[in-house]
């Protein structure tokens, strides 16, 4: 198969990645995250509409809290930076805007905003959050990957209290949140975890 030096590097990357749950003490520079969340950002999204939203926390002491709301997790306290992946659509609905201006014309710009706020307006918190989250879990891939690219492991992880963890940052209520991610130098190689065969997964039509 011919790739090109991007492919495969993207590929390698993929192939390359495990959870890394155990972390020098190498600090991970605002370079570097503002990197990862760029990278992340540029995640295709239905509409457009980029509901994730992160916090970063550096501070030993909110992270220790969040590990006991993550069952204890020993990762959560040991990273050098545990950033929380979170949904917010009414912030996303209330400035659609920002996503349309630049590349539709303004009549059609202000259809689409008002078949979103319609479309979604009519949603329960629960339904909006959680499409959100799907749209989110394809930026926490991007993310995983062009960390494994900058040479940083990361643990993601869903075992946590979710209320425990929106009270201790002050996110808003209705928010879901996708994942917890840990990020730092890795410590340890990680597990090489068996993944499907194509033929295990894929059914071909014609
Ligand atoms: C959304 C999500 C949630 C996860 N939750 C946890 C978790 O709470 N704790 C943990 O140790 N690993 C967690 N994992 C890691 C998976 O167990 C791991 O990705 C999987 O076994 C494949 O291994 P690998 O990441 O090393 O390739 C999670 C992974 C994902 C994508």
């Amino acid at each position: 198969m011919n790739t090109t030096a991007l492919g495969s590097a993207v590929i390698e990357a993929a192939e390359s990645r495990h959870s890394v749950r155990k972390y020098s003490d190498e600090a991970v520079t605002e370079s570097q995250l503002r990197t990862l969340l760029e990278a992340a950002g540029r995640a295709p999204s239905a509409f457009n509409v980029q509901p994730w939203r992160w916090v970063a926390v550096r501070d030993q002491e909110v992270k220790d809290r969040l590990q006991a709301a993550a069952f204890g997790q020993a990762q959560v306290g040991a990273a050098p930076v545990v950033l929380v992946l979170y949904t917010d659509m009414q912030d996303a609905l209330a400035n659609i805007e920002e996503t349309f201006s630049a590349t539709l014309p303004a009549e059609k710009a202000a259809g689409t905003t008002a078949h979103l706020r319609q479309t979604f307006g009519s949603q329960s918190d629960d339904d909006r959050e959680t499409w959100g989250a799907g749209q989110s879990y394809i930026a926490l891939g991007y993310l995983l990957l062009v960390a494994e690219s900058l040479g940083l492991g990361t643990s993601p992880m869903l075992g946590f209290n979710p209320d425990e963890v929106k009270a201790i940052l002050g996110l808003p209520p209705y928010a879901k949140i996708p994942a917890l991610i840990a990020v730092g130098h890795p410590a340890e190689a990680g597990f090489d975890s068996p993944r499907h065969r194509v033929e295990r997964v894929l059914s071909v039509v014609g």
